[in-house]
Order: structure tokens, then sequence, then C-alpha cells
């Protein structure tokens, strides 16, 4: 299993990055250079063992053609005579044969003792009739060993040519010995070019493992989440400081934000107390039936706005936790699809006030869950709060729930202004409100799919601009909770 990751790592990262970098500009340059080195060194040792092969081939062909000539012939003038001593006397029989012919072929010698009956008739001998002393190379008929010939004429006294000497050697020990050559060349090139795969392996892994742990911890940082991890590469060199650096900054990003939450808590839990009596003061004047119209008008103002406010800080104080990770649920078995109607029919009156219907059609069914209900509630009044704010009067805001296998989904549709394509990424973001001008602070969608997610649910939203908006709430449901209901 460990190999067939370290494999697939392997492929994934020589395919892009730095990976495919080093296998361009030093892997495949050392692969060219080794496997030519290779080859030009195996072309040399091969060249080298054969010329010196042949040249002494040569050297023993015309040395033989020149004593035939100077001392052999004058003495005995008869070519069969001649042929046999040049034959017999040959000391180098061990290492090459030697075959005297006359120029005809039918006559002819060898060393090996045996007599040869039909002599080969190579291009080497057929030059040597010619007077050219000249080589041949090839594989026997017979026996398919590769050997090679050097061939001279003889000449008789009045320089006419009446033989020719050859002489064979087997290239058998020398293709031996050049096949563990070439062994030896072929070992060392691999062990090169596996050393300098491991030493890029090495080097690639200790450059692109930190690297790609930058990228992720950088990435939490651009999405503000400063605490989920910091870079533990210890080593002194310039990737080590870097991670240093980002570990720093991350820090005084972290500290900074604490700082501006810390205040943001503080003045929401200060607001609080005043808000409360404002509120409380302004419902007791409500009831007072002294109290002339304007002056009844200008109260329920104060009691509106002071609700708002009070919301707004109850909101702040929520993205406050949450950015603080003090944001908790404690859940309770739950009918969810009730608490979801609930909030629908609370919504639905204050819709009416807008001109704008909820439709829903209610359910029979009963979801026991394990949640916040009062958390999810807070979910459901922020989704219907912002169809409402975005419909136009006399629209509708369609409500529906879907049971499903697994799993439970709220869906809240609108027909109003809808989002825009490049809004729709950020919506979920503290304090973002795109091009909206409804009232509202942008933190609702934020800490509602704050909320769904730390009930392991999710909050999905589509929209179009001008053609409306869907948001589906989608949360898990244990099955065990379900049977226990149904029991
Ligand atoms: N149903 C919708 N139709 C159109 N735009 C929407 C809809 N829901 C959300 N948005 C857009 O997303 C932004 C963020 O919504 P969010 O609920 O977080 O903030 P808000 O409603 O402006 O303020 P808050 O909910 O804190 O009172 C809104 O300002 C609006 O631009
Ligand atoms: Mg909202």
């Amino acid at each position: 299993m460990k190999v067939k990751n370290f494999f697939i790592n392997l492929k994934s990262n020589l395919v892009s990055g730095i990976a495919a970098r080093w296998l361009i500009s030093v892997f495949a340059p050392v692969l060219a250079v080794v496997l030519l080195s290779c080859m030009i060194l195996c072309v040399f040792v091969s060249n080298f063992y054969t010329t010196t092969v042949r040249n002494k081939l040569r050297f023993e062909a015309e040395n033989t053609s020149k004593y035939f000539e100077s001392y052999v012939y004058p003495e005995y003038r008869d070519f069969t005579t001649c042929a046999q001593l040049l034959v017999s006397d040959f000391d180098k029989k061990t290492m090459m044969e030697i075959q005297v012919s006359n120029i005809s072929g039918k006559s002819a010698y060898s060393s090996t003792g045996f007599a040869v009956t039909e002599l080969s008739i190579t291009p080497d001998v057929l030059e040597a009739r010619t007077g050219t002393t000249s080589y041949w190379s090839g594989r026997l008929e017979t026996t398919g060993e590769k050997i090679i010939s050097y061939s001279a004429p003889l000449y008789n006294t009045d320089h006419v040519v009446c033989g020719t000497v050859r002489m064979i050697s087997s290239l058998k020990n020398v293709e031996e010995l050049l096949s563990t050559i070439y062994l030896i060349v072929a070992l060392v090139g691999f062990f090169i070019i596996a050393l300098t795969a491991f030493s890029g392996i090495y080097f690639i892994k200790s450059i692109v493992m930190p690297v790609r742990q930058i990228n992720r911890v950088t990435l939490d940082i651009a999405k503000g989440n400063l605490n989920a991890s910091s870079l533990n590469y210890s080593s002194s060199d310039e990737i080590g400081q870097l991670c240093r650096n980002i570990n720093m900054m991350a820090n005084e990003l972290a500290d900074s934000q604490k700082v501006k939450n810390d205040f943001i808590s503080q003045i929401s839990h200060e607001l609080r107390t005043p808000i409360t009596a404002i509120r409380g003061w302004s419902e007791t004047m409500m009831a007072d039936d002294s109290l002339n119209e304007l002056a009844k008008r200008g109260v329920g103002i104060i009691n509106e706005e002071t609700e708002r406010l009070s919301k707004m800080v109850e909101e702040m104080l929520d993205m406050s936790r949450m950015q603080s990770g003090r944001l908790n649920i404690s859940t309770t078995p739950t009918d969810i699809i009730a608490e979801f109607e609930n909030t629908v029919f609370m919504m639905g009156e204050r819709a009416k006030g807008e001109n704008i219907s909820i439709v829903y059609n209610m359910s029979d069914e009963e979801c026991i869950i394990n949640c916040d209900k009062d958390r999810m509630k807070q979910v459901f009044f922020n989704i219907i709060d912002n169809a409402i704010k975005h419909s136009n009067p006399g629209s509708e805001v369609m409500a529906s729930t879907q049971r499903e296998k697994d799993c439970i989904k709220f869906i809240i549709e609108d027909f109003g202004a809808g989002i825009s394509r490049e809004d729709l990424p950020y919506v979920k973001e503290m304090f973002y409100k795109g091009s909206s001008q409804k009232r509202g602070s942008g933190i609702g969608l934020g800490v509602s799919d704050e909320i769904v997610r730390l009930h392991g649910g999710s909050l999905d939203i589509e929209s179009e601009l001008g053609i409306g908006t869907k948001v589906t709430v989608t949360l898990p449901v244990s099955k065990e909770l379900q049977n226990d209901n149904t029991d």
C-alpha cells in the first residue's frame, strides 16, 4: 500500500511543478549524457578490440607473405611444398588459424590439421588473388561463430600472385570480453542514473513537501482560519526561514483578529443592557393610553429599531464567538420538521406585512434528529428573513422539506432579486453584503453556515441575478433515533 502510494505521489509529482522542472533541467540532461557516454564507450571499446585483432592478423599475413616470397619459394620452387612448410612452421597456431591456398583455391592447407577440401571464398581471399591485402569479418556458415580473417597474396620469384595466405581468428573471446565490458558499462550507467534519481527525489521531497505544507497553511490563513495549523519545518535554510516568517505572520494576524473580536464582543455586551432597558421602557410607554398619536408612533419606531439593534448585537456576539471558536451547540433529540414549520409560520405573519406569502405544505412526517433547537431555528429564521427581504411585494417564497435516506433537506426558494455570480462565492463571509442595499449587517449567512456545519450538515445556495435564490439546508439523520421514534 505504501509502495503504491509512493508511486502515485511520484507520478503526480513528476507531471507538474518543481519535480517536472527538475526532470527537464537535471534528470533528462544527466540521462542523455550517461546514455551517450555509455554508447560512445561501448563503440570505442568494441572498435579497439576488433582493430587490435585485425592488426595482429594483418601483421601475420603480411609477414608470412614476405617470408614466402623472400625465402620459402626461392628455395623450394614448388607451391605445395612451400604451402605445407608455411603451415607447419607457423608458431601462433593457438592464437589464429593459417590457411594457404594456390590461386585457384583447389590446393589448400590449414593449421587446424584438417585438409581443406573446399576453401571458403570470402571477399578478402578474392582481393588477395588480385594482389591486395584485405580483411573480412562475418559468421561461419557451419557454426555461426563470428570470425575475422585477413588475406595476403603470395608472390613467386617472378612477382606473380601464385596463391593466398589467410589468417583467421575467432571473435568468440573478444565478444565474451565485450559482453562483460558492456554489462559493466551498463551497470555503472544505471548506478549513476539511479543515484541521480534518488538524490533528486530526496531534493524534491525536501522542497516540495514543505512548499505543499506552506500552500495548505497559507490557504487556511487566506480563508481566515488562522489557528488551524502552523508550519513545523525547523530547518535553517531559506524554506525554514519562510516557514518561520509565515508562522509569525499568522500569529500577528491571529492576535489582531483576537483584539478585533474582543472589541466587538465587549461592545456587544455593553450594548445589550441599555438596549434591553430601551426596549422594556418603549414597550411600557406603548401601553400608556395617555400618549398622543405622534408620541405613540415615535415610541413604536423606537421599539422596532431597538429590536433590530438587539438582533444585530446578538449576531455580532455570535460572530465573535464563532471566530474565537466558542460558538457551541448543545443538542437534544428534536422534531426538526416541527421546528421548521414553527419558524415558517412565525415568519409567514411578518411576510404578510410586506405583501409576500410563504407557500408551505404541512408535513405529517416527524423527523427526530439530535440538534440545537434554538440555533437551528436561528438558521431557518435567517434564511427566510433573507428570502422575504429580497423578494418583491406580491411574490411568493416557497418552503419545503425533503426527506432522504440518511439526511433531511430544508429548501427555501424565493423569486426576488437573486445574487450575482460575482457575489455568490462570498455571501457566507462576515459582513459581506455584496450590492445589497437592504437592511442587515451581512452576518446572518456566515453564522447560519457555521451552525449547520457544527451539526454535520451543509448550507448550499443557488442563485441567479433577477431570477431568485434557493437555499438548501441539509442535516444528517441518524437511523437509531428514527427507529426509537417509530417503536
Ligand atoms: N435570498 C436572497 N436573495 C438575494 N440576496 C441574498 C439572499 N440571501 C442573501 N443574500 C445576499 O447575501 C448577503 C449576506 O446575507 P446575510 O444573511 O449574511 O446578511 P444580511 O441579510 O445582509 O444581514 P443579517 O442577516 O446579518 O441581518 C446579503 O446582504 C445579500 O446581498
Ligand atoms: Mg440575513
